[in-house]
């Protein structure tokens, strides 16, 4: 008798099934099952944050989940976010100060970005280094990526004058 089990997710917008191991990671369903290879393995102790997604609106790290632990969620990866053409605010802000190196804990940190700007639109340098401890930068780029959040965080506000949002 198999013991795999239906997992369905909405993942960057599209519903996506699949039966798996109930001991599979969330991290390696996204990467190894749905192909979706965005969000990076960079440590086996939860520490990193490179894997970090959106699960409901919120930010985890999906190697501390397992896939069955989110059947039924929706899921943003860094696939998600923007397109070239219409890049997400936090990847023009990446884009514009240079908030990477090689680059594997962007993905994590644009989206740990994400949430800390929903909870705090105008976050302080500080502010922002706290919100995102949670992600390890093996390239050292933190002052950038402080830099990166911050210019989101006025492109954000840029924006939503554009539309009248207050
Ligand atoms: S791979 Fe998930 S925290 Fe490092
Ligand atoms: S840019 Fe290389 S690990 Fe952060």
């Amino acid at each position: 008798m198999s013991n795999l089990v239906n997992v369905t997710v909405t993942i960057n917008g599209e519903e996506r099934s699949a039966e798996v191991e109930p001991r599979m990671l969330l991290v390696h369903f996204i990467r190894d099952v749905l192909g979706i290879t965005g969000s990076h393995i960079g440590c086996d102790t939860s520490q990193c944050g490179n894997c970090t997604i959106l699960v409901d609106g919120r930010a985890a790290k999906s190697c501390t989940l397992l896939a069955v632990h989110v059947d039924g969620s929706e899921l943003i990866t860094v696939e998600g976010l923007g397109t070239v053409e219409n890049l997400h605010p936090v990847q023009r802000g990446f884009w514009e100060e240079h908030g990477l190196q090689c680059g594997y804990c962007t993905p994590g940190a644009m989206i740990a970005s994400i949430e800390l700007l929903a909870q705090n639109p105008t976050p302080t340098d500080e502010e922002i280094r706290e919100g995102l401890e949670g992600v390890i930068c093996r390239c050292t780029g933190y002052e950038f990526i402080v830099n990166a959040v911050r210019r989101a965080s006025e492109i954000m506000r840029e924006e939503n004058a554009v539309k009248g949002v207050k």
